[in-house]
């Protein structure tokens, strides 16, 4: 199993990493365009690797994409994160732009590669590639609901003084600060529905936070988070490779799922060796099919700004 990552950058390097300690991999190249970085995160990796007992492979590379050829999976994390106050959409117009060049360098080495797109803003990104390479729909995958889906459970536990573990949830809809929807009536904590412990107005609360979960983080840290998109990365990478059938919400293009058509959105959808094997229907309340309206037009919008 070969995983190539574009992006050296935080994210990236914080793929590489979880997917090295998760140990499913035998290779992972490393690719960015400024000269030597990938390389030395790869070798301060490596040097991690009998501290952390695994025996993946890490290689970085500095835009070469011939070393990334025969990839099983590719994951683009490349373009610029966002700044404290700026919204994922204000990234399009850099990022668009690299992530094309990016994923048709990327499936000209790899032409059976299934692809995970990170880069912001990630639903629009996702439709990019989908409309550039014409691959087909499976090998697409956006990651977003995953991260949103792991913010949400970390507040829900919070919200409840509940350990983690406790607790499950699922965040659908766009990977942005109004187009989330934190499916609050789904959640459970050890299987019994969080709205039997939690008021409304808690739950509400435990909301806006989720959605704004990145742009809290990016306001702290001043740039974009990078640990949890990381390990949601890992997981999604971990389905595909170990054929887990697992489910995750992950942005895939829509034809006919939800009522909506020709775009690319959070929706859970069981991963595989196949990448995007299906696309799981949920029965929502008529709040929530406004809300996941709501969130498409939204992502539409943005859409709208690409110049394919
Ligand atoms: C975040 C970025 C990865 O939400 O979109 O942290």
């Amino acid at each position: 199993m070969k995983i190539t990552i574009v992006g050296a950058g935080a994210v990236g390097a914080s793929c590489a990493e979880y997917i090295a300690i998760k140990n499913f991999a035998s290779e992972v190249v490393i690719l960015d365009i400024k000269e030597g970085y990938a390389e030395g995160k790869a070798m301060d990796l490596m040097q991690t690797a009998s501290l952390n007992g695994f025996d993946t492979k890490i290689v970085g590379v500095t835009n070469d994409y011939s070393k990334t050829a025969n990839s099983n999976i590719v994951i683009i994390t490349s373009g610029i994160p966002r700044k404290p106050g700026m919204t994922r959409e204000e990234l399009i117009g850099i990022n668009a732009g690299i992530v094309k060049m990016v994923s048709s360098s990327l499936i000209e080495h790899s032409p059976e590669a299934i692809m995970i797109v990170v880069s912001n803003p990630m639903d629009t990104m996702t439709y990019l590639v989908h409309k550039t390479t014409g691959l087909p729909k499976n090998r697409i995958i956006g990651m977003g609901g995953a991260l949103d889906s792991a913010r949400f459970k970390y507040r829900l536990a919070e919200a409840l003084g509940a350990p983690i573990s406790d607790v499950d949830g699922m965040v659908i809809g766009g990977h942005s600060d109004v187009g989330m929807v934190p499916l609050t009536r789904m959640a459970t904590r050890n299987s019994i529905p969080v709205t039997k412990f939690l008021s409304e107005e808690r739950l509400t609360q435990v909301m806006e936070d989720t959605k704004v979960g990145g742009g809290t983080l990016t306001k702290l840290l001043g740039t974009s988070a990078w640990y949890a998109p990381g390990a949601a990365v890992s997981g999604l990478a971990q389905a595909i490779a170990c054929d887990q059938k697992k489910m995750f919400p992950c942005s895939t293009l829509l034809e006919g799922e939800y009522g909506l058509n020709d775009i690319c959105i959070g929706v859970p959808v069981i991963l595989g060796k196949n990448g995007i094997e299906e696309i799981v229907e949920l029965e929502l309340t008529d709040a929530e099919k406004e809300h996941m309206l709501r969130s498409s037009e939204g992502v539409r919008k943005t859409n709208g700004l690409l110049e394919i």
